[in-house]
């Protein structure tokens, strides 16, 4: 039986639809991303499966609960690590999933020992006495992880979980999660931009403007759209593009860095292109899809353009200050 369950879930903002007939299926024990731009319309759909926001249509079912109906038994049965920090930066680690143990109802009991033991998982157990303040970025969101967890839910959610971390951290994260998985068979219900990071999911949903566009494990999603992918720069890309299009009929995507189609055997195809076209080429490569190219097939968009990550934000925003 399906853990968590939507049918045709709905958010309708004023005049606009954030999501539209949103349909999932997520089995026990697996890791789901949501993957899209910004705007998507994924925090939307993670906070109405959290009970923070009532959908406008639609039903949505967390372990045979009604996210409307019964709120209580749902927030029972799940952990939340949202997108924007959450935690108390004037108390101790420790003293953060003391106040959720209290909160959550752990028994007195249990309490000292989950702590530990979940700060151990995340190791953050030789920090527990430090400040939250003191903490880095990584160290606050494998604590709000810990935080999640605490109460052993079913599905936890994470809302962006890696944002703004270094690579580094971002991997780490990740070897946390799957290990996580992989021992207490938490399911775990995800939201990410990171195009590398929804391929460690064991399956994903894509979702544009609202609407989920495709839904497959990553091998899938890439196989489906088979061959190779060939991407080109050359002195004159428009032109490039109308003779390719015109000469062999490939769907040609012109992104900032120059084109990008697909062919059936690229290695082959490529000494055929060099001899016929008569504009110079800088740069040619030809590699496997990514769901990059996956998300530009569907869609037209590069998921990149969209896409702000918070340093870029920050940048753009200091930037736009100093030229006032
Ligand atoms: N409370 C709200 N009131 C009005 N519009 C909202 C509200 N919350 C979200 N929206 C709009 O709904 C759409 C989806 O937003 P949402 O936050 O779900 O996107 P997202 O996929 O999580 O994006 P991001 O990657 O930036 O976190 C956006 O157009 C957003 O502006
Ligand atoms: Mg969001």
């Amino acid at each position: 039986m399906a853990i968590l369950e939507t049918h045709d879930l709905s958010k309708r903002f004023g005049r606009m639809w954030a999501v539209k007939k949103v349909n999932l299926s997520v089995e026990p024990g697996e890791i789901f991303g949501f993957l899209g731009p910004n705007g998507a319309g994924k925090s939307t759909t993670i906070n109405m499966l959290t009970t923070l926001l009532k959908p406008t249509e639609g039903q949505a079912l967390i372990a045979g609960h009604d996210v409307v109906a019964e709120p209580e038994k749902v927030r029972q049965n799940i952990g939340l690590v949202f997108q924007d920090p959450s935690l108390d930066e004037t108390l101790t680690a420790r003293e953060n999933l003391y106040f959720h143990a209290l909160l959550y109802g752990i028994p007195a009991k249990s309490r000292e020992q989950k702590i530990t033991m979940f700060l151990q998982a995340m190791e953050l157990e030789h920090r527990k006495n430090s400040l939250v303040k003191t903490f880095s970025g990584g160290m606050r969101r494998r604590l709000e992880i810990a935080r999640g967890l605490l109460h052993d839910p079913r599905v936890l959610f994470l809302d962006e979980p890696t944002l703004g971390l270094d690579p580094q951290t971002r991997r780490l994260i990740w070897k946390y999660v799957i290990d996580l998985r992989n021992r207490l068979e938490t399911t775990i219900f995800l939201t990410t931009h990171y195009l590398e990071e929804a391929e460690h999911c064991d399956r994903i949903a894509i979702i544009d403007r609202g609407e989920i566009i495709a839904m497959d494990t990553p091998a899938n999603l890439k196989s489906r759209l088979g061959g190779d992918i060939i991407s080109m720069d050359t002195a004159d890309n428009a032109a490039a593009a109308a003779f390719i299009e015109n000469t062999w009929g490939h769907a040609v995507t012109s992104q900032q860095t120059g084109l990008s189609f697909k062919v059936a055997n690229g290695e082959q195809f490529i000494p055929v292109l060099v001899k016929s076209l008569n504009i110079p080429i800088k740069t040619i490569s030809v590699r496997k899809p990514t769901l990059e190219d996956v998300f530009v097939s569907l869609t037209g968009r590069n998921i990149r353009d969209e896409v702000m990550d918070e340093k870029e934000g920050m940048r753009l925003r200091v930037r736009a200050r100093r030229t006032r």
